[in-house]
């Protein structure tokens, strides 16, 4: 089966909406940010601070094009992993691209946010964030689901466009 990968903003349930697809689906599911994390062994915060954001998208672009080579993987992408098109478009190859949909009021909360560092430029910058990027997440995605207030209620929608996608190709 063809992937599952899954775009949205920073803090709207990605990475554990990934994880509970995976459980309920018995497949691996993975997060680009722990998997950089781990290969790094710093943290995102740090690899910003000490190399910046363009260092840190072209990690995501080299994990991106070992991902596609896989299959039946769920995969959880860090916010901006889309905003380089060569990054998301190398997951398209191989995968299925849902965006969890969740409005952004819901989104920001500061005390979630605080250890991403493209978090920290308050309300107004999070929320002008949200406008550039909603498009450019709506145009790579081949799915749009709506985030529920019951996390497993989002993960069941998910699966499900998931496994109907799949099957119809
Ligand atoms: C980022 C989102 C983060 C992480 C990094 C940059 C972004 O991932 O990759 O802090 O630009 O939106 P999450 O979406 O998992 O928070």
């Amino acid at each position: 089966m063809k992937n599952l990968v899954l775009i949205g903003m920073m803090g709207c349930g990605k990475s554990t909406c990934a994880r509970l697809v995976g459980e309920l689906a018995g497949v691996r599911s993975v997060d680009t940010d722990h998997l950089i994390q781990e290969r790094t062994g710093m943290t995102v915060a740090r690899i910003f601070a000490q190399h910046g954001e363009d260092y840190f998208r072209a990690l995501e672009t080299e994990l991106c094009r070992e991902l596609k080579n896989q299959s039946n993987l769920v995969i959880a992408c860090g916010g901006g992993l889309p905003l380089r098109e060569e990054s998301i478009d190398l997951l398209k190859e191989t995968g299925i691209v849902v965006y969890l949909n969740r409005p952004v009021e819901e989104i920001y909360r500061p005390e979630k946010l605080r250890n991403r560092p493209l978090a920290r430029g308050g309300r107004e910058d999070f929320f002008r964030k949200f406008e550039q990027r909603d498009p450019i997440y709506r145009a790579k995605a081949d799915y749009i689901v709506d985030s529920e207030p019951i996390k497993t209620d989002t993960a069941a929608k998910v699966l499900a466009v998931w496994k109907n996608a799949a099957s119809a190709l």
